[in-house]
């Protein structure tokens, strides 16, 4: 990795570690009512993924780990990993206020450096949930750590933001960046989060780049994946542009009368490789 690209790293790593304790106590992440409900993992990732019982997952930029408690919860042995040591800190305090302590592991590294800091072992499941691709300068590399993580016959669960989505403006339905990957990023100076925007940021500098359907279903299948589902979906899970409506709890899409766009996106592929 070249001097700049470690130098945007830093500072993306720098702006989640902030980002971390404002989640935590945030109403959007709601850690209280996880706690209290224990919710398991979302239906939909549950009919695609099925009974997980006794399976090995890792979750790959698992945040401070509601999502992997969740799998813990259904029964995985679960693993998560992030580079936030803030958001690991946090994430093992939850397991063990959720009593999972014993069940679950989280390692503090680069994703890009995850089968080294994993041991080169590998997992039934690898699962990347909402909000982590656009961090990552290359999907070429991204996918070199995650398809070599799946074991043959194992399977990866991705859910993320689509990349049409992602090339709008904030504030319209104008195209502002490119839909397709870039060596250069998109600079935010943003001094709030999604989860919370009545709270500032100290590290308020990111970088992030776009990652096309095709650059990512490509590099998956160059890698010995067989892509099994590609949905697009027509809803994400906060109010990501202002013209979104929530067109039912926790989905948000585009009013009624506006043309549909894809805000999201599923991919479920199997290691034959
Ligand atoms: C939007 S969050 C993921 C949120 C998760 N889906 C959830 O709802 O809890 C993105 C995560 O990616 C992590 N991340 C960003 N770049 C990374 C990198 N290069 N290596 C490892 N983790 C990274 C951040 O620390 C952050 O926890």
């Amino acid at each position: 990795m070249d001097g700049a690209t470690e130098d945007w790293l830093a500072a993306n790593r720098r702006k989640w570690d902030d980002r971390v304790g404002i989640h935590a106590a945030s109403r959007f992440y709601d850690v209280d009512g996880w706690l209290r409900t224990r919710p398991g993992p979302r239906p939909r990732e549950v009919d695609a993924l099925g009974d997980v019982r006794g399976l090995d997952l890792v979750h790959l930029q698992c945040h401070f780990g509601l999502d992997t408690l969740a799998w813990a919860d259904a029964g995985a042995r679960v693993t998560g990993l992030d580079f936030s040591s803030e958001a690991v800190r946090v994430a093992e305090e939850l397991a063990q206020q959720a009593g999972l302590d014993d069940r679950v592991r989280f390692v503090c590294s680069d994703v890009h450096a995850a089968t080294e800091a994993l041991g080169h072992v590998t997992f039934d499941i690898v699962y990347v949930s909402l909000g982590a691709l656009c961090w990552l300068p290359s999907v070429e590399r991204w996918a070199d750590q995650a398809a070599a993580l799946v074991r043959p016959g194992g399977r990866l669960y991705l859910h993320d933001v689509h990349p049409l989505a992602w090339a709008l403006s904030n504030e319209s339905t104008e195209l502002e960046h490119s839909y397709f990957e870039e060596v250069d990023p998109f600079v935010d100076d943003s001094d709030v989060t999604y989860a919370d925007a009545d709270r500032p940021l100290r590290h308020t500098r990111s970088y992030e780049w776009n990652h096309s359907i095709g650059e990512v279903v490509t590099a998956l299948i160059h890698r010995g994946l067989r892509i099994d589902v590609l949905e697009e979906h027509d809803w994400t899970v906060h109010q990501a542009f202002p013209w979104l409506i929530e067109s039912e709890p926790g989905r948000w899409s585009a009013p009624p009368g506006h043309p549909r766009l894809p805000l999201t996106f599923t991919v479920v592929a199997t290691q034959v490789g």
